[in-house]
C-alpha cells in the first residue's frame, strides 16, 4: 500500500477539471466490522478514525473543496446509552488528537446538526476546533452530527415562520422572498455548495435521512466497502465512478452533448 505521502496511480486517472466541489459521506457499517471480529461495535467506531483521515487525505490530494460526513443521525440517539456515549467520547477525543493536524493541512472544521442535544464537552470541543480552523481554506470538512435532513429543513422552516411573523415580511411578498435560493441559505449548510457526489459505504442503499434538500441531484455512490476498511482508493474510485457519469438535470443527452 502506498505511504499517506506517495502519489496514489488513481489520483492521476482523475480530470482535474471535473472533481466534484462538495463529497458528503454516510460513514455506514462500522458494527458489522466489529462484528465480523467478534469485538464490540465501539471497537468499529474507533476503528473508522482512520478512514475519516484517509478520505481527509484523498479530498485534499484530488482539491475537492468541502467534505461532509454523516457522524451521527438524529435517529442514532435511538441507539443504546453505552454506545451513544462511546461515540460522544470518540468525538470528543478525536478531535482533540487531530484538530492541530487538522489546522497545518489547511482543513477547516464545520458542524451542522442540531448541536445543542450534545454533551457541554463534544459542544466544546467542536467550537474550539471551528475557531482554531476559522482561517483554513483549502478543504472545508464538516461533520453532521445529531444531523436529520428533516430537521434541517424543518429548522429553516421555523426560521422563516419567526421571520415571516414579526410583520416584516407582507403575505403578498412571501412567494417572492422565499426562493429556493433563499430557503438554501437557511438550512445549516448555508455558504457550502450542493454535494454533486454522496457516497454510502457497507453496501446499504439508502438515504437515512442525509442531506435531503442539499442532495436532490446528488450522484449515489455505494460500495460494499465497511467504513473501517475505506481508504484513499476507495475515495478516488468513487471520484472516477463519478466523473463517468452524465449529469442532465432533466435535460436531454443530446442537449449535454451541445454544451
Ligand atoms: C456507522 O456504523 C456509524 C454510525 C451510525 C454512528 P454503524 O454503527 O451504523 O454500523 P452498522 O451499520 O451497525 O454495521
Ligand atoms: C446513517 O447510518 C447515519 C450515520 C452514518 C451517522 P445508520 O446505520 O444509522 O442508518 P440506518 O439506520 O441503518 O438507515
Ligand atoms: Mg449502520
Amino acid at each position: 500500500m502506498p505511504s499517506a505521502e506517495e502519489r496514489h496511480p488513481l489520483l492521476d486517472r482523475l480530470d482535474p477539471d471535473r472533481i466534484p466541489q462538495h463529497v458528503a459521506i454516510t460513514m455506514d457499517g462500522n458494527g458489522r466490522w466489529a462484528k465480523q471480529r467478534s469485538r464490540p461495535r465501539v471497537f468499529g467506531h474507533k476503528n473508522g478514525v482512520e478512514a475519516v483521515r484517509a478520505s481527509v487525505r484523498a479530498c485534499r490530494k484530488a482539491k475537492v473543496r468541502f467534505l461532509t460526513l454523516y457522524a451521527f443521525s438524529t435517529e442514532n440517539w435511538k441507539r443504546p446509552e453505552r454506545e451513544v456515549n462511546a461515540l460522544m467520547e470518540l468525538l470528543v477525543h478525536s478531535l482533540r488528537k487531530e484538530t492541530a493536524e487538522l489546522l497545518e493541512n489547511g482543513v477547516k472544521i464545520a458542524v451542522i446538526g442540531n448541536v445543542e442535544k450534545l454533551p457541554s464537552v463534544c459542544r466544546r470541543e467542536l467550537q474550539e476546533a471551528m475557531r482554531i480552523t476559522a482561517a483554513n481554506t483549502d478543504l472545508t470538512l464538516t461533520l453532521a452530527l445529531s444531523y436529520s435532513g428533516r430537521w434541517d429543513i424543518l429548522q429553516a422552516a421555523r426560521a422563516f415562520a419567526h421571520q415571516a411573523a414579526t410583520g416584516a415580511l407582507p403575505a403578498d411578498r412571501i412567494d417572492a422572498v422565499l426562493t429556493e435560493e433563499a430557503f438554501g441559505d437557511l438550512l445549516s449548510t448555508h455558504g457550502i455548495p450542493d454535494p454533486e457526489l454522496l457516497v454510502r459505504t457497507s453496501g446499504e442503499h439508502r438515504i437515512s435521512n442525509y442531506l435531503l434538500w442539499q442532495g436532490a441531484y446528488s450522484e449515489l455512490y455505494f460500495t460494499n466497502t465497511l467504513w473501517p476498511d475505506f481508504r484513499e482508493e476507495d475515495l478516488y474510485t468513487a471520484l472516477l465512478d463519478f466523473q463517468g457519469r452524465e449529469r442532465r438535470f432533466g435535460k436531454t443527452s443530446e442537449q449535454i452533448e451541445v454544451q
